[in-house]
């Protein structure tokens, strides 16, 4: 069972939610979706709205349901499922049935999909995407990450419903 929840009251940092227990960002449909591990993204306020904004290389198979979905959901497991994680962050769902091969069942949420196996679960509208310029870039090291220049498209997504376990 899941409780709806305020963004403000997440028991943990968003941070470490994010940068060390991993979360999945799924976009698409209960017909197709698909999911990949996303270690890098914020959660904040922009233009007067509670916002989650991920950075999404263009040659993910997610960019391609992000670009055709209005809603996408990020899934936490509260630091479990490392090794299903690790599975969905180095194996595209082009190639793999993700589901299948990692047992977290799929479940409707709000208009977007996520996981049963979720300790919590952000559902977002997405409400504007902007791509990233090496012209902005201020620290010699950022480049670092951009050997191929697949710079990253960030999407903010307006946050739209709050999910946690029982
Ligand atoms: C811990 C971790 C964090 C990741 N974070 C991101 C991210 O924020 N953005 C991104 O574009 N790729 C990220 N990746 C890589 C994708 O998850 C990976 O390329 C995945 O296989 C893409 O799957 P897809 O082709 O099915 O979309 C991350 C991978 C791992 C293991």
């Amino acid at each position: 069972m899941f409780k709806e929840i305020n963004i403000r009251d997440l028991k943990k940092s968003p941070v470490s939610m994010l940068a060390d227990e991993w979360a999945l960002l799924t976009a698409g449909d209960e017909n197709k979706f698909n999911t990949m591990t996303v270690s890098w993204g914020a959660v904040g306020e922009l233009w007067g709205k509670d916002v989650v904004i991920c950075f999404v290389r263009p040659q993910r198979y997610t960019y391609e349901f992000l670009e055709n979905s209005d809603t996408f959901t990020l899934t936490f497991f509260g630091g479990e499922y490392k090794k299903e994680l690790g599975f969905c962050g180095s194996k595209s769902g082009r190639d793999f049935d993700k589901v299948k091969e990692t047992g977290f069942v799929p479940m409707k949420t709000g208009d977007g999909i996520s996981f049963e196996q979720a300790e919590t679960v952000i559902v977002c509208k997405k409400i504007a995407f902007q791509d990233m310029s090496p012209n902005g870039f201020l620290s010699d090291d950022i480049m670092s990450n951009y050997g191929n220049n697949d710079y990253h498209r960030t999407y903010v997504g307006e946050i739209e419903k709050v999910l946690v376990k029982e």
